[in-house]
């Protein structure tokens, strides 16, 4: 017997896009609505998706009684506010990164889910770039030793326009900052998903290169609960757009990555037959080619297609998608405390409350 396709629907239509198109490739899922206060982005996207309902109402959307799934792709500080209502009409949630911009926002998604028994997931999908399973996988089986060092950068670059663009980026309001809550959150989640719990940031920032209030250069130094040190520098400062650097040292080896490579692997005691040097050699040709190559080698699905993938088979399965709000809430939490930090010009302890 044929199981009913999960019905997608998808609320805001900028990165919106990516999960439409996640959702119409899926062979489990239906997407049967669009949503977006803009005519003319709703129109563009009708286009591609005819056979979809389109509404300029989140209301709407809500009340459709084919939708199962809601994306939730709005400006930031929306997050919250449009997940909980998404949930209590009984409707299953994907939330954009950051889950909100604040934790106490966050909570109040996490208390919906308990209250309504939806699944509730968050997109935080470079933990699912190819080059992360073999870092964390290093770390998890005890192969670098002891964490001592984690230094993190995302070193990008933004024009004026982009700022400019929907009046919400850049500010504390909708974005909740600047190159750190919006740029590098990803990052901030990897950092403490490879490295371990942060027990306190200290923190500067500035305003450089835009004409923006929040700011577009930070850096903090790290303490870990691990006792590790580590390092996170954000910028959208950076012509044209230079790296994304994230650096893992063990006592017994050291992993560097971009983005989505691997550019170093020393493992100090290899394992099996490779040698220091072949082992390095293989890993970084299967990994340091980027998603695309070590998908196709691997027969994995990455970015955006994997975390709306989860989520379709979770609400399928009756199972939590892989990121819950609890979990997305760490990075926000660290984000925070980073702004504190930079604010006061004090060290900040994380108190483990969000
Ligand atoms: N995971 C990622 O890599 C990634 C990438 C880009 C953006 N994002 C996140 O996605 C979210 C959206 O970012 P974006 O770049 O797509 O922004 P955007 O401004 O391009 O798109 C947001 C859309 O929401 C629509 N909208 C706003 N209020 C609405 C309402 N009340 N009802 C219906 N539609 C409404 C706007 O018209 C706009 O089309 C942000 O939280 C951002 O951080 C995540």
């Amino acid at each position: 017997m044929e199981t009913k396709k999960i019905g997608y629907g998808v609320l805001g239509l900028g990165i919106g896009m990516a999960h439409a198109e996640a959702a119409a490739a899926s062979e489990h899922a239906e997407l049967v609505a669009l949503c977006d206060k803009d005519e003319k982005r709703l129109h563009r996207a009708a286009e591609l998706y005819p056979s979809a309902a389109c509404y300029t109402d989140a209301e709407a959307l809500f009340a459709d009684p084919n939708v199962d799934v809601i994306s939730i792709c709005l400006p930031s500080a929306m997050h919250a506010d449009y997940a909980v209502r998404a949930m209590e009409a009984g409707k299953h949630v994907l939330v954009e990164k950051p889950i909100d911009i604040t934790c106490e926002r966050a909570a109040r998604i996490e208390q919906a889910r308990q209250r309504t028994g939806k699944r509730c997931g968050v997109v935080v999908q470079n933990r699912y770039n190819l080059n992360m399973y073999p870092i964390k996988q290093a770390i998890e089986s005890g192969r670098l030793g002891q964490l001592f060092l984690g230094t993190f950068a995302v070193k990008w670059y933004r024009e004026q326009s982009y700022y400019d663009r929907g009046g919400w980026r850049g500010t504390w309001e909708m974005d909740g900052g600047g190159s750190l809550i919006n740029q590098s959150l990803h990052t901030v989640d990897l950092m403490q998903w490879l490295m371990g719990e942060v027990e306190s940031v200290s923190s500067s920032m500035d305003i450089f290169a835009h004409n923006i209030k929040t700011e577009d250069a930070t850096v903090s130094t790290v303490r870990f609960k691990s006792g590790a040190l580590g390092t996170f520098v954000s910028t959208t400062c950076a012509y044209p757009g230079v790296s994304t650097e994230i650096c893992v040292y063990g006592t017994k080896g050291s992993i560097e990555a971009d983005a989505d490579r691997l550019k170093l692997w020393k493992m100090s005691e290899p394992v099996g037959e490779l040698d220091e040097d072949e082992e390095e050699e293989t890993m970084l040709t299967r990994y340091g080619r980027g998603n695309r190559a070590a998908a196709k080698e691997e027969g994995k699905l990455y970015g955006h297609r994997f975390v709306v993938e989860d989520m379709i088979l979770a609400v399928r399965d009756g199972r939590d998608p892989l990121v819950t709000p609890t979990e997305a809430m760490k990075s926000v939490a660290i984000i925070e405390a980073i702004y504190e930090s930079a604010k006061s010009g004090k060290t900040v302890y994380l108190d483990g409350s969000c």
